[in-house]
């Protein structure tokens, strides 16, 4: 599967930069360098849609999406900045965690919240905190492990396990890999119901 349409539609490095809401709105969130613009290139198959790079904390604004999803229905995908990044000043990520907090606590088109964490490393001490908050804020957070592609078949269900365990979650997350697609319909699958709450 993949998006019938995705287009860039605008950057906002403050909350008066906020476009107008129009579809539901899905949003990437993760540590810097975790692969969410490669996680939303793969998924859509626009290749360039996303900005990615070898440099951690590139993604500095929130960056808004016009997405057609597989099943037809609009969507707006929203990717987050990285957080957690050190070689970023503590005013700057104080900053963007600002930016992130004002998004996700205001935005009523904002549907779900899919938190992407690298498959090798699991939940650190940002997604034990990120993932409750944002589930008392009532902002159902859709995990995905990527770069699952570094991972043995063997590694990978006990990784999915230990991550729902340790964030206690009511499913186990997605698996996914940007390099090798896979992931990629689960992870449709599960948008299409998102977009549709
Ligand atoms: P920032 O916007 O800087 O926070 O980074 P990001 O989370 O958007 O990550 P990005 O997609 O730019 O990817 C970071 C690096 O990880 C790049 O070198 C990617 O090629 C690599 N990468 C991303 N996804 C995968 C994956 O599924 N498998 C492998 N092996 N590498 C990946
Ligand atoms: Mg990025």
């Amino acid at each position: 599967m993949r998006a019938r349409q995705a287009t860039f539609k605008i950057s906002a490095v403050a909350p008066d930069g906020f476009p107008p809401p129009g579809a539901p709105e899905i949003a990437f969130a993760g540590r810097s360098n975790v692969g969410k613009s490669s996680l939303m290139n793969t998924l859509t198959g626009f290749k360039g849609l996303a900005r990615t790079s070898g440099t951690p904390g590139r993604t500095r604004m929130l960056n808004w999406f016009d997405v057609v999803i597989p099943t037809g229905r609009p969507a707006v995908f929203v990717d987050l900045p990285g957080y957690g990044y050190a070689k970023v000043s503590k005013e700057m990520r104080k900053g963007f965690g600002t930016l992130i907090d004002a998004y996700i606590t205001s935005r009523d088109a904002l549907k779900a919240v899919i938190v992407i964490i690298d498959a090798r490393r699991g939940p650190e001490d940002e997604e034990l905190d990120f993932v409750p908050w944002l589930e008392e804020q009532g902002r159902a957070p859709l995990v995905v492990l990527t770069k699952i592609d570094k991972l043995s078949k063997s590694q990978r269900q006990p990784a999915a396990a230990a991550a729902r365990r340790a964030l206690g979650l009511k499913r186990e997350p997605i698996l996914f890999s940007a390099t090798s697609g896979e992931g990629i319909d689960e992870l449709w699958r599960a948008i299409d119901k998102l977009v549709q709450t």
